[in-house]
């Protein structure tokens, strides 16, 4: 008996279905599950594959296939995210705000991936001649790279199988459309369909495809989440977009790990990397106003700078406010009952800001001692001292507990000036001011209260 497909899905989470439901089972939402297009079920549904009738098993020390081949993107901050390169037949979106500078990006890296195979930028947002000037002034005009303006998915995707290109840029999926679906541009089942419709293209050629995917104000794709489950890679391109700084992330990645952070700069010739990018987030830093703590953090490999921020401020409503931008709100709010609890810092009664600056994220709990520095600054008035930064992760006791590659850390922050590193880590290198309690770290950075 044919196993029943789940040919449904919820726009909100993703979660696949086997029939239709008006609230999803996953996620508890309304009217968010929809039918999958027969594309879509073909990727994502291994029972759509030929063959898959017997599973084939093979032994594991046998080589089996081999890993996809890489095509370097020319830039190794970019490669860096991607695990190694842009692999063959990997479909992957790249999502930003308008004018954050995807379609430079992809510029560049089209450029440099048709000098060695060829390529195809495939635009339904601009002109030729536009895209013409822009691979003019980044440079990245090759011989290998053909241009093509159009917005019919099913033209793209009989491109895409002829084979004839190695990558294929398309910018953007909100602007196509697939004839037989219903629905406007960029509404939810045209982006499904439409890149539904490239993926499988993709997919059956081995041709690496890129989507570009416009975000909305709150940082997610617009579109559904289903989206997500068609591609291999989701990047994300952030930053602030009048300051020159854009950091490139990966949310999902089949072919590496989601850990590293690509660092770029918007210069007047296109994207360049950052060359030292340990202290770029603290370039701006004032370290004489109170309310500021580094923390050398890890991303993937990489050890960076970051500066929390703080401001504590008395509270005129019935409740405090408390807003956190580039930290785990669960984690600063857990950090500032054991401020309030364990050291006596009346903030029931105080707004408190927590902010982490140059759009920098801070996920690990190590960053929490940096945090509460911050905080503890900001309400004494007194700063943090210049020469000092702080790792370590903060119990509900009050007590700290050591934070990976202590020695990383502590040597990229000495290698950028500051003398002292405070922290529950072991060992006793210079500059290592050891602490096994919130109240100690507090008194060793800002003295008695
Ligand atoms: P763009 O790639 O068009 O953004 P997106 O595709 O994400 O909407 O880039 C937009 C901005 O980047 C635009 O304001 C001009 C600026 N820019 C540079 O500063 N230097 C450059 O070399 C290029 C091509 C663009
Ligand atoms: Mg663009």
């Amino acid at each position: 008996m044919a196993k029943k497909e789940a040919a449904w899905g919820c726009n909100d989470c993703g979660a696949r279905l086997l029939k239709w439901a008006g609230k999803c089972p996953s996620c508890g939402g309304f009217n968010s599950v929809v039918q999958l297009t027969a594309a879509e079920v073909a990727i994502t549904s291994a029972s759509a594959a030929p063959g898959a009738i017997q599973l084939i098993i093979e032994a594991a020390e046998a080589a089996g296939a081999p890993d996809p081949p890489r095509l370097a993107t020319g830039i190794g901050e970019v490669d860096r995210v991607l695990g190694g390169g842009l692999p063959a037949g990997a479909a992957v979106l790249l999502g930003g705000e308008p004018g954050i500078g995807k379609s430079t990006l992809l510029a560049q890296i089209a450029g440099a991936v048709a000098v060695q195979v060829p390529a195809l930028y495939v635009t339904a947002e601009e002109g030729l001649t536009q895209i013409r000037a822009r691979l003019r002034r980044v440079g990245a005009v090759a011989p290998g790279l053909a241009l093509a303006a159009g917005s019919d998915a099913r033209q793209i995707a009989a491109r895409i199988l002829s084979g004839e290109h190695r990558l294929v840029v398309v910018d953007s999926v909100q602007l196509l459309s697939l004839d037989g679906v219903d629905g406007e541009p960029g509404g939810v089942s045209q982006v499904r369909a439409c890149a539904a419709e490239l993926v499988a293209a993709a997919k059956r050629a081995g041709v690496a495809l890129v989507l570009v995917g416009h975000v909305t104000k709150d940082g997610t794709l617009a579109g559904p989440r289903l989206l997500e489950h068609l591609v291999d890679t989701v990047l994300a391109f952030e930053g602030d977009r009048y300051a020159d700084l854009r950091v490139l992330r990966a949310v999902k990645n089949r072919f590496g790990a989601t850990s590293e952070i690509g660092l770029l700069r918007m210069e007047a010739k296109g994207l360049i990397e950052v060359p030292d990018p340990t202290g770029v987030f603290i370039a701006d830093r004032d370290p004489s106003v109170p309310g500021s703590c580094v923390i050398p953090a890890v991303e993937g490999n990489r050890c960076l700078l970051v500066e929390v921020q703080a401001l504590v401020g008395p509270n005129e409503a019935l409740s405090p406010a408390r807003r956190v931008s580039g930290a785990d709100p669960n984690r600063v709010a857990m950090v500032l009952a054991v401020l309030a609890r364990r050291l006596r810092l009346p903030l029931g009664s105080h707004d408190v800001y927590v902010n982490v600056t140059g759009g920098a994220k801070l996920s690990e709990p190590a960053a929490d001692l940096a945090v509460a520095l911050a905080v503890a600054s900001a309400w004494r008035d007194v700063p943090v001292p210049p020469d000092l930064v702080a790792v370590g992760e903060v119990g509900l006791g009050g007590e700290l507990r050591p934070a990976p590659r202590y020695e990383l850390r502590a040597s990229e922050a000495r290698r950028l000036g500051f003398q002292r590193l405070i922290g529950p880590g072991a060992g006793s290198g210079r500059g290592r001011v050891v602490v096994s309690k919130l109240a100690d770290a507090v008194e060793a950075a800002l003295g008695r209260a």
